[in-house]
């Protein structure tokens, strides 16, 4: 088999990629290794910066979207009883759209489907060849036959796991992590969310936040420690532990559920360098990873997919092979500031184990700063609405 670019993953950066370069007339195949129900399973956040939305609306995938996302004009930051509103149009042009990313996975592969996009599910032992050639080509197994599939790039859209950026060679690569000393608890319930816009609350005893994916659905999360385990946490622990985090009156409000959904997810910030070897780009989950506090994950795996799609583009249009040449370097300006972004919000909300008394004072000060100064707050708005792309 022949395309013009293998992606490699099906989540949604692989999906977007293919739709946005199937709109241009750019053949791709998607080769994933899990079922479609499978990567629908997955609960992941839920909160879309312009930039995605304004992509998903170009790809044609955005009418669900639309219809049913919740737009937010701002968000809320608490220590304790100390609120401090963010409002976005006080500091920037642009709004959040609040719609569940399986959502848009789903959406994404419901127009592929439409459009007869060549999707792969179940593959097995994926290898990327020579992609350090002018001919690279992927090797992989399906109903125990195997394959393969030559081609003139490969996107590696498949993850932190995945195969793509291991192709990279190790001396080649360089890897930036950090890896924070606590989890999420997060679940999901069929109840009204506790507020209009979402509450990212720090407290004494640790972080929570206050999320929703429709007017009965939310989602909400507390900082636990790294070695608990799900099955330490009742339903009742859970909403008491909610309760004790958040500003007293959204305590108050709080209507609380049976649990539909409970996990427990590591915080790790993460990059790898270069995103592109030869004829391989990594895009998403594949080169980076971000502590969810700031909501960056998806939405940076969608700035390199506008990058990498934007790039296949001119090549394809009209040979110019700057954008290739260049995608590396533009994709990792933009990861390395919502790294930061989700960095700084993660060390500014939660408790770290044997915080020592100063830095407990610091994560005090810079909340007060953020209350007290308007420029600060902008920082905050314009990193979380989404930087431009
Ligand atoms: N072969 C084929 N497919 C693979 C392989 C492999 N060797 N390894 C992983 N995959 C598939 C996974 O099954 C998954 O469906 O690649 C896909 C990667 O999807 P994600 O992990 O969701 O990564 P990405 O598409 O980059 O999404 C990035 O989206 O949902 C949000 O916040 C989430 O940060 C994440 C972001
Ligand atoms: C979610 O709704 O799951 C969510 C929202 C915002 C975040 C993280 C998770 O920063």
């Amino acid at each position: 088999m022949k395309t013009q670019v293998a992606i490699i993953g099906g989540g949604p950066s692989g999906l977007l990629l293919s739709q946005l370069l199937h709109l241009q007339g750019i053949d791709t195949v998607v080769l994933e290794r899990k079922t479609k129900d499978y990567v629908l399973g997955r609960i992941r956040a839920g909160v879309l910066e312009i930039g995605l939305v304004n992509q998903m609306r170009a790809a044609g995938v955005a009418e669900r979207m639309d219809k049913e996302g919740i737009i937010h004009h701002g968000t809320v930051i608490s220590y304790g009883d100390d609120q401090i509103g963010i409002n976005f149009s006080d500091h920037v042009d642009a709004t959040v759209m609040v719609y569940g990313q399986t959502e848009v996975t789903r959406d994404l592969y419901t127009a592929r489907e439409a459009m007869n996009g060549k999707i792969v599910f179940d593959v097995e032992g994926v290898q990327i060849n020579d992609a350090d050639t002018d001919a690279p080509y992927v090797t992989y197994t399906v109903d125990g036959s195997e394959q393969r599939l030559d081609c003139d790039y490969v996107a590696g859209c498949d993850g932190f796991h995945g195969v793509s950026r291991q192709t990279i060679p190790a001396e080649t690569r360089r890897e930036f992590e950090k890896v924070y000393p606590f989890g999420w608890l997060g679940i999901l319930s069929k109840t009204p969310p506790v507020h209009d816009e979402l509450i990212y609350a720090s407290s004494d005893i640790g972080f929570a936040l206050c999320s929703m994916r429709n007017a009965n659905l939310s989602r909400y999360y507390v900082q636990c420690d790294l070695s608990d385990k799900v099955e330490n946490w009742s339903d009742a622990a859970f909403w008491d532990a909610l309760k004790r985090r958040i500003p007293e009156e959204h305590a108050d409000n709080l209507i609380t559920g049976p649990s539909i959904e409970k996990s427990i997810a590591p915080l790790r910030s993460f990059v790898s360098e270069p995103m592109k070897w030869g004829r391989l780009f990594l895009c998403g989950d594949a080169a980076h990873i971000v502590p969810p506090t700031g909501a960056k994950g998806l939405n940076t795996a969608a700035s390199d997919v506008h990058y990498l799609s934007q790039a296949l583009i001119q090549f394809y249009d009209n040979g110019d092979q700057a954008g290739i040449d260049g995608y590396s370097a533009k994709a990792l300006a933009r990861v390395w500031k919502a790294e930061r972004f989700s960095w700084w919000m993660t060390s500014l909300l939660h408790r770290f184990p044997g915080q020592s008394d100063f830095d407990f004072k610091m994560q005090q000060a810079e909340v007060a700063f953020l209350k007290d100064n308007a420029n600060a707050q902008a920082v905050l708005a314009q990193n979380y609405v989404g930087l431009p792309y």
